[in-house]
């Protein structure tokens, strides 16, 4: 697979921009300089990205995947835009489905909820949203304060209720929408695509045959492909779903109103159709650049051997800088004539390492795993004296640390020390995490109040960004990267993942 600029046009209006873009740049990476010796932040790589163009895979493939991006009318505006300004500008064929019929500048987003049945829409509660929406537009969001996403968030985010009823409509009218494609791709407005691997890896299947391809998410006895990572139907499939979706609607929309995720739902029909789900871990990553544990192994599967074509969980600032990183790396690859799909070590090496500091402040590396040495917690009697030392300050907590052989990392925040053997990268905090949740993408914390009790924490003297401080231990991490690269010498370490693996 080759790689070309996307269109002379944005080349030209680029090239016109470029005195003002290095200018920028110069001030922006001098304020960055100047500004990074106190507090941490994620290098600004998309300056030099916008002043030509983005550079997209050449793919023979492009033109039979259809991706679809479900989103809803509560999160359009707040979510969509960094799609429009990073990935989705090297993918040819895409198509927004929502809650509502709206147009985002030159953006159509489709209700795909009109079809449902109007029995089912004058039951279930959460089609009150989308009345509201249907007879009000954007002002029927008004009643409504605040809204959460996912089972985590606010589950009775009407929102997100409504989302469960979008997902059979949605593979029967992608068929319709696009009538060339073989595949379908489902991602959600938090998961990021990393499109060229995407490619690369549906180049290895058999279009004509169904396929159902993600990341297996096991909730009772019900195996699915989990939404927000992203997946993956060939046609055939799709076809499937639509089909016996509509020859058993009734007991679907039962079906429905009892379950609380469209995924779910999904995986179902397709059990019920007979298609079996391709479990690709890693290739389709549940969480966040900034939260993945870059040791974390699926199904004996290191993931830093292999390459993502998605993440979840994606904010603005982390999409922007992958984007930027993927848009350099790409370019890079075309210089060398190399065409290496781009795997979770090649992230870490070009994007990650970079931004560890022996001492980072304002800036929560996620710790957690190996102890959490509270002030208000009493230790137990076999507690060394540097294990109770270590909530007193941020130098006795990497003195914890450096005790631990197996620690790479710890956050401190006045009375409490976190220390950690996974590797993570983590963000800018003005609060501690205490133990990271990956299938939410959040973090648990203790309310400030509690922490203010407990700690002695002062809001007041806390300034701000200052009030977390994180490390790496540099020298271990760098003899840890050498540890991974070492179990990626296996046969299928350069591998895609094409194997089905059944539980039984
Ligand atoms: C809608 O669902 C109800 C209840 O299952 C059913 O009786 C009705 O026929 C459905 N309507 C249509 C148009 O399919």
């Amino acid at each position: 697979m080759g790689y070309k600029p996307v269109s002379a046009q944005r080349q030209t209006r680029g090239r016109g921009c470029r005195p003002v873009l290095v200018a920028t740049a110069f001030v922006s990476l001098l304020l960055f300089y100047l500004h990074r010796s106190r507090v941490s932040s994620y290098p600004d790589l998309s300056v030099t990205d916008d002043a030509v163009g983005p550079f997209c895979p050449d793919s023979a493939l492009q033109d039979d995947v259809l991706v679809v991006l479900r989103t809803g009318a509560t999160e359009a505006l707040e979510k969509l835009p960094v799609h429009f300004d990073t990935t989705l500008r090297c993918v040819p064929h895409y198509v927004i489905y929502s809650d509502m019929e709206e147009d985002m500048g030159s953006h159509h987003l489709y209700d795909i909820l009109d079809q449902v049945n109007e029995t089912v829409k004058n039951t279930a509660p959460e089609f009150d949203l989308y009345k509201r929406l249907r007879a009000q537009g954007r002002r029927g969001l008004y009643y409504q304060t605040v809204f959460g996403t996912g089972p985590a968030g606010a589950v009775e985010n009407p929102g997100w209720k409504l989302d469960k009823w979008k997902f059979l409509p949605m593979v029967e009218r992608a068929l319709q929408h696009r009538h060339g494609a073989k595949w379908f791709v489902f991602i959600e407005s938090d998961t990021y695509l990393i499109w060229p691997t995407l490619l690369a890896y549906l180049g290895q299947f058999d279009a004509g045959k169904p396929h159902y391809i993600g990341k297996p998410m096991l909730i009772g006895d019900d195996l699915f492909a989990h939404g927000g990572s992203g997946f993956v139907l060939s046609r055939p499939a799709a076809e499937r779903v639509a089909r016996h979706w509509r020859a058993h609607e009734a007991a679907y929309d039962a079906y429905t109103m009892d379950e609380w995720a469209g995924d779910l739902v999904l995986g179902q029909v397709l059990r019920d159709a007979g298609i079996e789900l391709l479990w690709a871990l890693p290739h389709f990553q549940g969480t966040s650049l900034d939260a993945l544990d870059w040791a974390t192994a699926e199904l004996d599967k290191l993931a830093w051997c292999y390459a993502p074509a998605t993440f979840h969980h994606m904010n603005k600032p982390t999409a922007k800088m992958l984007w930027a990183f993927e848009q350099r790396w790409h370019r890079q690859q075309h210089a060398q004539r190399t065409h290496e799909p781009m795997r979770y070590r090649d992230i870490f090496r070009g994007l990650v390492r970079g931004q560890l500091r022996a001492d980072a402040w304002g800036w929560d590396n996620l710790a957690s795993g190996i102890a959490e040495y509270r002030a208000d917690t009493p230790m137990g009697p076999d507690a060394t004296a540097v294990e109770r030392q270590a909530p007193k300050s941020r130098d006795k907590c990497h003195a914890a640390c450096l005790a631990r052989p197996s620690c790479l990392m710890f956050s401190f925040v006045p009375g409490s020390c976190m220390v950690s053997d996974e590797l993570r990268l983590g963000h800018t905090a003005t609060e501690q995490c205490r133990e990271y949740s990956g299938p939410a993408g959040k973090c648990v914390r203790w309310s400030r109040d509690v922490d203010a009790v407990a700690t002695g924490w002062d809001k007041g003297k806390a300034k701000g960004k200052d009030s977390v401080r994180s490390g790496w231990m540099l020298d271990r991490v760098q003899k840890f990267l050498g540890q991974l690269d070492a179990r990626c010498t296996s046969p299928e370490g350069n591998d895609w993942v094409l194997n089905r693996y059944r539980i039984l």
